[in-house]
Formats: structure tokens, C-alpha cells, sequence
């Protein structure tokens, strides 16, 4: 099992609710590599600086959201020179079509198309080749990956009939509530942690003062009634999050709250966000300040990402004819 996040914004909830829990429950069946995805980070401007305390911040949260760091890797994808090799090979396969077509792109680069830069368009071959460097049989991610994933599975399948099988073909795990979840203040958009309004979204660190107000002021809909529609994209939205943090169904929650007033819906939701977040914050606080054990754990799980991704890229070379380097070489 294999999933990336980009240390693009401040982790928010829906990273968590879209790839981190089912991670969780996974890892205990699953070998598993967690990454940071920091070149993908790169396809939009970042702050040095930011980027890089952003980056430990990752690690730690991930381990207060309970990543077992001794049964996961964890590891920066600029660690593990694999990636951005197997990159190339794969984009010596790739039409242009296929990259102009992907809705990120279009959505991030707008209508000047012309102007975006190359790494923003190629930005879904680097993932294919994230994923297929590990033989991932699973990828935990939220809806939004899902256009990469079905890409991933294609370029792979591509690769294999063309040189022999090298790639296995992975496949897309996404949760049963709130692969999606949608701006509070913007319900027609992806909550995003790199969105600029920091309203948008609650941050997995936020305190509860903060996390009381981006929920009091989130957009509702007109009506009364606390139930999910496509009328309703402002409550859906709440209660798919309400959902996705107290592991309950919609229809009960509806029933719960049938003849209840918004502003009580939203009240107990602050709450159960505040209850959901309350441990990975102070887990979170207990080991953010240990930098020799983040580093420890970057190296670990760098050796181990560099020692799997090399035995597939050497099986890559060798599929398509490059000489391979090693004495015993005769071809
Ligand atoms: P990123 O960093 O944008 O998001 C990390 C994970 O969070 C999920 N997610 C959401 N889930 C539910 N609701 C939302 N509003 C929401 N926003 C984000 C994403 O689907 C993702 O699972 N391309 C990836 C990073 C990546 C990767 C990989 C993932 C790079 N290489 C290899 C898997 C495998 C991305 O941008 O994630």
C-alpha cells in the first residue's frame, strides 16, 4: 500500500478523512509506504522556509494520526531518486493528449494552458511513477486522485505490453463517507489545503476556538431542515464531515437532527470535530519538537522506499535496453 500528500498547505481534515484513515486500519494487513510528496509541492510557488518546517510537520502529524512508524515508511519523495528516473522513462510514453485532458491540470492552469509550467502538466506521470515503483496493490486516496489513478493504471498497462510485465496494476481505495469533502465557506469547490481562505477548510492543528468559528460561519443552505440533497450542498457537505468523524450513517444523523435548527446541527458538529482532533493534536504536540526523531524516521524510511525503487527501475532499464551497469552484464 502506497499513498502521497503534498506539503502544499497545513494538513486538513479532508487529508485525513480522504487517505489517512483508512490508512490507519490498513497498515496492519498491508506493508505500507506513506510519502511526502515535496516535488509534486513544487508545480506550485512555495515558501522555502515554510516548505520545509511543513515538511516535518507532515511526519509528525502522520504519526499523531496514528501511522505505526514501525510497520510504515515514511519518506520525502526528494529522497528516493527513483521517482523523478522513472519519471522520464514514462514520459518517453506519454501523449501530450493524455496530460491536456487531466481535470487538475485544466483547473489549476486555468485558460492560459500555454503559460502553466511543464511540471504542473507532467505532474501526473510523476505519480504514475510514485505508485508503480512500489508494486502498490492499494492507494488509499480521496476522489480528487481518481483521473491520476485511472492514468496510473493505463500508463502501466501500456508498459507491460509493450516491454513484458514489470508493473503490477494498482488499485484506487477511497472511503465510504467523505472522499469528497467541499469548502465550508465554498461548497462548490474541493476543500483544498492550499486553498488561500484558511475558512475553507479546518486544519488538523487548528485550535477549537478556531475550529468553533469556520464551522459556525460555513455556508448553509436555504430551508431549514439538516438533510443531505443536491439542493442542499452547503448541509451535505456537513454532514458527510459530521459522518466521516463520528463513523455514524447519514440517514441517523438526519433522523437525529429532524426539526433541529441549523445553528444546533453545527454547534455539535464543531464538537465532534473538536473530540475527533483533540488526541492527534496533543499526540501531535508530544513529538513535533524532536527533530532527531523526524530525521530518524525521514532516513528510515528513505533506505527502505530506495532499496524497493531501485530493484523495479533496474527491472525498467532492463526492459527497454539500457545497459544495465553491472559486471555480469553479457547482452
Ligand atoms: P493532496 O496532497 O492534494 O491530498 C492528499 C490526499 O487527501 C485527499 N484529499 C481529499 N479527500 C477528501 N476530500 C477532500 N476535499 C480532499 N482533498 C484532498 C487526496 O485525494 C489525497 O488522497 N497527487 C496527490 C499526492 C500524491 C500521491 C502520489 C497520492 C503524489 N504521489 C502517489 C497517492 C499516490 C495529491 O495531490 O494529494
Amino acid at each position: 500500500m502506497l499513498t502521497g500528500l503534498q506539503p502544499s498547505g497545513p494538513l486538513m481534515i479532508g487529508n485525513y478523512i480522504g487517505a489517512l484513515k483508512d490508512w490507519v486500519g490498513l497498515q496492519a494487513t498491508h506493508e505500507s509506504l506513506l510519502m511526502i510528496a515535496d516535488l509534486h509541492a513544487l508545480t506550485v510557488p512555495q515558501n522555502p522556509e515554510v516548505l520545509r518546517r511543513r515538511s516535518f510537520e507532515f511526519v509528525a502529524l502522520f504519526a499523531a494520526c496514528g501511522i505505526d512508524i514501525e510497520k510504515s515508511a515514511v519518506f520525502m519523495q526528494s529522497h528516493v531518486s527513483a521517482h523523478t528516473q522513472l519519471l522520464w522513462v514514462l514520459n518517453c510514453m506519454t501523449p501530450m493528449g493524455d496530460l491536456q485532458r487531466m481535470t487538475q491540470f485544466k483547473d489549476k492552469a486555468g485558460r492560459r494552458a500555454m503559460d502553466a509550467q511543464v511540471g504542473l502538466f507532467d505532474y501526473p506521470v510523476l505519480m504514475a511513477a510514485d505508485i508503480l515503483l512500489y508494486g502498490a496493490d492499494l492507494v488509499p486516496v480521496g476522489d480528487d486522485q481518481r483521473q491520476h489513478m485511472e492514468f496510473t493504471r493505463r500508463m502501466a498497462r501500456k508498459f507491460n505490453s509493450t516491454y513484458g510485465q514489470v508493473f503490477k496494476i494498482p488499485a484506487t481505495c477511497t472511503p465510504r463517507t467523505g472522499s469528497r469533502l467541499m469548502g465550508l465557506q465554498d461548497p462548490a469547490t474541493k476543500m483544498s489545503k492550499s486553498d488561500p481562505n484558511p475558512d475553507n477548510y479546518v486544519a488538523l492543528l487548528d485550535p477549537p476556538e478556531v475550529i468553533r468559528r469556520k464551522i459556525r460561519t460555513a455556508v448553509t443552505d436555504s430551508g431549514s431542515e439538516v438533510r443531505s440533497g443536491a439542493s442542499k450542498p452547503g448541509i451535505s457537505n456537513l454532514l458527510a464531515l459530521y459522518a466521516a468523524v463520528s463513523g455514524e450513517r447519514t440517514e441517523s444523523i438526519e433522523a437525529r437532527y429532524a426539526g433541529k435548527r441549523y445553528a444546533e446541527f453545527k454547534n455539535h458538529l464543531a464538537e465532534r470535530v473538536i473530540d475527533f482532533l483533540g488526541p492527534i493534536q496533543k499526540r501531535y504536540r508530544s513529538i513535533a519538537g524532536d527533530r532527531v526523531l523526524l530525521g530518524e524516521i525521514l532516513r528510515h524510511g528513505a533506505d527502505l522506499a530506495r532499496e524497493r525503487s531501485e530493484t523495479t527501475l533496474a527491472r525498467v532499464y532492463e526492459a527497454i535496453g539500457l545497459v544495465t551497469g553491472r559486471q555480469d552484464d553479457r547482452r
